[in-house]
C-alpha cells in the first residue's frame, strides 16, 4: 500500500460533515501526504520544508504538511525522499463502507481528470472495523465512476496496471481520508534503470543515505568516494544527482501531468527549471573537478549495467572525463585511490557472497569476505571512513571494527543501519566491554 500513516493532524476542513469537503482545483492550500522508507522521515520533513511545506508533521514512513498544487508538484519533482505525494481531496468520519462511499463521491472528480482518462484506487486499512478491504476499495471506485455518471452518463476506465490517474484513501477507526496520487509510479523509480542489479536499493532509500552520510564531519569533507560493492550503481547515480544537483524526476513521467490542473507551461517551467540546474552542476564538475568517484563490483556483468545506468542518468560525461571510473574487482583486492576519503557502500548481505574459496555455506562465506575485507580496510585505509549500509547488525563483530554512529533505517521490511567507521591503522583488539554507540533516532 502506498501510505502507511496519514494521520493528518488537522484536516483543513474541520467542522464541515462527511461529503461536503474541500475539493476545489481552485484551492490554495491541500493537506498533503507523503511516505518515504522507514528511518528517512526527518530528513523528508527537511527536504519538504526547503521547497515551502508548512505544517510539517514526521509519522512513520512519510510526513504530513500543507502546500499549494504548484509546490506540491514540485516537490514531486524534486523530492530526492519519497515514495509518493498524495493530495487530500476529502476526509470526514467514517464507521461504515456506506460513509465511505459518500466522503469519496464527495470530491468533484471531473474537475481532477477527464472521461478519457484511465484511473485505480487503492486503499490502506489502518485499523477500520471493515468486512473486507477489496470490496471497500471497491466501493472507492464505484464512488469515482458514480460522480462522474452522475455528470456525463458515462464513467472514465479502470486501468490496473498502467492508470493515468491514481487515487488512494485510508482509512481508520474513525476517519476516513481520500487522496489524489501526484507521482504516478513510485517516485523511487526514476527512469533511469532497466536492469537491477542482485538487490539494488531503492533510489529513495540511496539518496537518504548520501545525504545522511554528507551530513557527519567526515562525509561532509571528503571529495573522494568509493564504492567496492557497486552492483547496479545506485548509491553512485544517486550521490552524482545531488552532488550535480540533477532533478530526480527529469527523466520521467508524473500522474500530476495528467490531472485537471496541470498546465504545459507550468510543465515547461518545471523541466526548463531542472535542465538549467542540471547543466551548472555538470559543468561545475567538468570545469572544477571537486569530486572523483570509484566504484566496483566483483560480478563484471553489474560493472556493464552500473555504466548504462550512469549513462541513461545524464552523467556519461564524468565517465569520460574519469571523474568517475568503474572497474571489475573483488573488493580485497581494492586499493585506496588517495591518501583519504569515504568508501560509501551497501555490502552483500544475506543473499550470495563471492569470496575466494566460496565454496562453503553462505553464511560462513559471508564471514570469511567480511573479516578479511575488515583486515583490509584496518591495513590499507587508514585516514578514511566508511559508511556502510547493512542488514547485519553484529557488523561490529563480523568486520572486527567499531563503527562511531549508527543509524537505523529500514530497506523494505528489513531493519538496516548505516554505520559510520573511522579507519585507523592497526591490528584489532576486541574491546574489553561490550559498549556499543549511542543509536541516532
Ligand atoms: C547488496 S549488493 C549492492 C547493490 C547496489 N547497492 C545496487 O543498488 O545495485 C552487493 C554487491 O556486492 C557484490 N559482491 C559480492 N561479493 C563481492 C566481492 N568479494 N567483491 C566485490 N563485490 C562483491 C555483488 O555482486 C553485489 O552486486
Amino acid at each position: 500500500m502506498p501510505y502507511s500513516n496519514p494521520n493528518h493532524s488537522k484536516p483543513n476542513n474541520a467542522g464541515k460533515p462527511a461529503g461536503q469537503q474541500h475539493n476545489s482545483t481552485k484551492q490554495s492550500v491541500f493537506n498533503c501526504f507523503a511516505s518515504c522508507p522507514r528511518g528517512l522521515e526527518e530528513i523528508l520533513v527537511a527536504e519538504l520544508e526547503s521547497m515551502g511545506a508548512q505544517k510539517t508533521r514526521a509519522v512513520t514512513g512519510g510526513c504530513t504538511f500543507e502546500a499549494s498544487w504548484r509546490q506540491a508538484t514540485r516537490m514531486t519533482y524534486w523530492t530526492r525522499f519519497a515514495g509518493r505525494i498524495g493530495l487530500e481531496l476529502a476526509r470526514g468520519e467514517c464507521t461504515s463502507e456506506d460513509e465511505f462511499y459518500h466522503i469519496a463521491k464527495s470530491v468533484d472528480w471531473h474537475n481532477w481528470f477527464k472521461l478519457s482518462n484511465t484511473f485505480r484506487v487503492d486503499l490502506n486499512n489502518l485499523g477500520a472495523d471493515i468486512q473486507s478491504v477489496r470490496f471497500t476499495q471497491l466501493r472507492l471506485k464505484d464512488a469515482v465512476c458514480d460522480a462522474f455518471l452522475e455528470r456525463f452518463d458515462e464513467r472514465p476506465n479502470v486501468s490496473v496496471e498502467a492508470p493515468d490517474v491514481r487515487i488512494f484513501a485510508a482509512i481508520n477507526p474513525t476517519e476516513a481520508m481520500v487522496y489524489i496520487d501526484l507521482a504516478g509510479e513510485n517516485l523511487f523509480k526514476r527512469g533511469w534503470r532497466e536492469e537491477a542489479g542482485v538487490a539494488p536499493l531503492k533510489e529513495n532509500l540511496a539518496a537518504g543515505l548520501w545525504h545522511i552520510a554528507r551530513q557527519s564531519e567526515a562525509g561532509k569533507n571528503a571529495d573522494v568516494f568509493l564504492d567496492p560493492f557497486c552492483g547496479s550503481g545506485t548509491l553512485v547515480i544517486e550521490s552524482l544527482s545531488q552532488l550535480c544537483d540533477r532533478a530526480p524526476g527529469l527523466e520521467r513521467a508524473f500522474a500530476f501531468e495528467n490531472l485537471k490542473p496541470f498546465t504545459p507551461e507550468w510543465g515547461k517551467e518545471l523541466q526548463e527549471d531542472a535542465n538549467r540546474r542540471f547543466n551548472a552542476g555538470l559543468d561545475k564538475a567538468l570545469t572544477t573537478p571537486y569530486f572523483q568517484w570509484y566504484a566496483s563490483d566483483i560480478t563484471e556483468l553489474l560493472i556493464d549495467i552500473a555504466q548504462e545506468n550512469l549513462a541513461r542518468a545524464g552523467f556519461e560525461e564524468l565517465l569520460d572525463a574519469g571523474i568517475v571510473q568503474f572497474a571489475q574487482r573483488d573488493a580485497l583486492t581494492v586499493e585506496p585511490p588517495s591518501p583519504s576519503g569515504i568508501v560509501f557502500s551497501n555490502p552483500p548481505y544475506g543473499e550470495r557472497v563471492r569470496a575466494k574459496g566460496a565454496d562453503v555455506p553462505e553464511d560462513e562465506a559471508y564471514e570469511r569476505l567480511f573479516k578479511a575485507y575488515g583486515d583490509h580496510l584496518k591495513m590499507n585505509f587508514s585516514g578514511w571512513t566508511a559508511f556502510l549500509f547493512s542488514g547485519d547488525l553484529e557488523i561490529k563483530k563480523t568486520l572486527g571494527l567499531s563503527p562511531k554512529r549508527k543509524r537505523p533505517l529500514f530497506n523494505g521490511p528489513i531493519e538496516c543501519r548505516l554505520f559510520e567507521i573511522p579507519l585507523t591503522r592497526g591490528v584489532y583488539r576486541p574491546r574489553a566491554t561490550t559498549e556499543q554507540p549511542p543509536e541516532e533516532s
